[in-house]
């Protein structure tokens, strides 16, 4: 009996039929063997010999994550400090890791005000308070876990660099989707030379539509001077996807966006300030903040600055918070949509392109070499091989035990920067400072492309650390 075949197996068929009359047939992967594609090279893990101890700076929703996996492995990690304004995320903070009352402060300046007590600095911060602490742990010989963006510019960008190669500091920036299953898997395929030469890539970044209301036009990311452009202050992981999966540097851009739809000019009639204030469209406003945050579950309120979530206290944050605002009201500048044209040594070209308004979120790529062709939507990926007419696929779900923080990568960059940060072994480490930066420049000059009318620019090459 031949294997049924499945709906997605038909589709993917059926497409590549109506597409290019050319259908690859799949070559299953055998129950209790190893996966026909390989498998990422892993190195070997060390128990360090004491925790690493670290305080966070920022205890929101970044903060406690990185801090959980000291709850969850004591062994590797000890959280022994807070400086956090709002007072409950730093008493919440300070009960889940026994800090004690002096290493517990409202802002990360006072944490700096006293000799040095901790092996490490974690900075959760917004990303206008990223260069600060970051200058001033380095000053006084921490190690540092640091929240992308790394700064606003590139200068302070070079300046953290320059600063930690004088102190010798080990630096992971929080590139997370490196440590991904997923797209550790993708950048072994194109290791592994089984597409032959890269020649392009197509990478979309679905931010989707409420995602993008929350966090780009009500939330912390809203405004460049606050923020950074939504180019670094999100796309900056696919930006250094991009650079990290084609192991190469990017040698020139061009960029276009725009902000379409989250502007004054878009406001329908009837439309009031805030979306509680009886306002005349509420009821069919897709981002209609009663919708999001009242009656959609507690989805997005990780940004709620007082605990609980019953309707009232809501009601309340939603009445003095931007969450409340009606989302063609505001100061948000940041852009709805852009693409990034790039092309990387070698003449290999790269199209890049964040979208605001989608149903759906995640990132999808396609590869496409000289042997083969790649296309993965972090769920899975297909592989397909044009010589022997064969095509693999690889499911992230079988091959991870755990998906939660960006696809598993959030516990995996904190695992091995513990590794780095114990061993002295910033190798250890793919998203170190030096590396991270690369792609902060694409998205830095990208942004000089666009402000310019989308003009083509060259990176330039001395610029870069290394
Ligand atoms: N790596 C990723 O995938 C990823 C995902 C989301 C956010 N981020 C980045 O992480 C950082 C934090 O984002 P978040 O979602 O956790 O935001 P958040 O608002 O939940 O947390 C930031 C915290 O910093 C605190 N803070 C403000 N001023 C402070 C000060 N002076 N001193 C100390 N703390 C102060 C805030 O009160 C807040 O609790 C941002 O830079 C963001 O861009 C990265």
């Amino acid at each position: 009996m031949p294997d049924p075949i499945d709906r997605r197996e038909a589709l993917t068929t059926l497409g590549a039929v109506a597409g290019s009359l050319v259908a690859l047939p799949l070559v299953r992967a055998e129950e209790g063997q190893a996966h026909p594609l390989g498998a990422p090279e892993t190195y070997e893990w060390r128990r360090p010999a004491s925790p690493v101890t670290a305080a966070i700076m920022g205890a929101g929703s970044r903060g406690n994550g990185y801090a959980s996996y000291a709850a969850k492995y004591p062994e590797e990690l000890k959280i022994v400090g807070v400086a956090e304004p709002i007072p409950h995320r730093n008493e919440t903070m300070a009960v889940a890791h026994g800090i004690p009352a002096e290493q517990r402060w409202d802002t990360w300046e006072r944490a700096f005000d006293g000799p040095r007590f901790c092996d490490a600095i974690i900075i959760t911060t917004p990303d206008h308070l990223h260069y600060g602490p970051a200058m001033a742990a380095l000053e006084r010989g921490y190690d540092l876990l640091l929240e992308k963006a790394i700064a606003q510019s590139w200068a302070q960008c070079r300046d953290i660099f320059v600063r930690s190669q004088e102190r010798g500091a080990i630096v992971g920036v929080c590139h997370v989707m490196r440590y991904s299953p997923y797209f550790r898997m993708l950048k072994h395929v194109v290791d592994s030379g089984r597409l032959g030469d890269v020649v392009s890539v197509q990478h979309l970044e679905p931010v989707e539509h409420i995602h993008m209301s929350h966090s780009f036009v009500r939330g912390n990311w809203r405004n460049t001077a606050e923020s950074n452009p939504i180019l670094l202050s999100k796309s900056c992981h696919d930006l250094d996807i991009l650079r990290w999966i084609l192991g190469r540097p990017c040698r020139r851009v061009q960029s276009f966006g725009s902000l379409s739809v989250f502007r004054s000019e878009m406001k329908p009639a009837g439309a009031t300030l805030r979306c509680a204030d009886g306002c005349a469209v509420e009821p069919g406003c897709p981002f209609s903040a009663l919708r999001i945050y009242v009656r959609g579950g507690d989805r997005w309120l990780h940004h709620k600055d007082t605990p609980g979530h019953d309707e009232a206290s809501i009601l309340e944050w939603l009445s003095r918070t931007n969450y409340g605002r009606c989302v063609y009201q505001l100061d948000n500048d940041v852009l709805d949509h852009q693409t990034v044209n790039m092309e990387f040594d070698g003449g290999i070209t790269a199209a890049f392109s964040m979208e605001g308004l989608t149903s759906y979120g995640g990132r999808r790529t396609r590869i496409m070499g000289t042997r083969g062709d790649l296309v993965g939507d972090e769920k899975r990926m297909d592989v397909y091989d044009f010589s022997r007419r064969e095509r693999h696929e690889w499911v992230t779900a079988e091959h991870a035990e755990d998906l939660s923080g960006h696809g598993g990568g959030d516990f995996a960059l904190v695992r091995d920067w513990v590794q780095a940060v114990s061993r002295r072994d910033e190798s250890l480490l793919t998203s170190n400072l030096a590396a991270s930066m690369e792609s902060h420049l694409i998205g830095f000059t990208a942004e000089e492309s666009r402000h310019e009318g989308g003009t083509l620019k060259v990176i330039p090459e001395g610029e870069l650390p290394g």
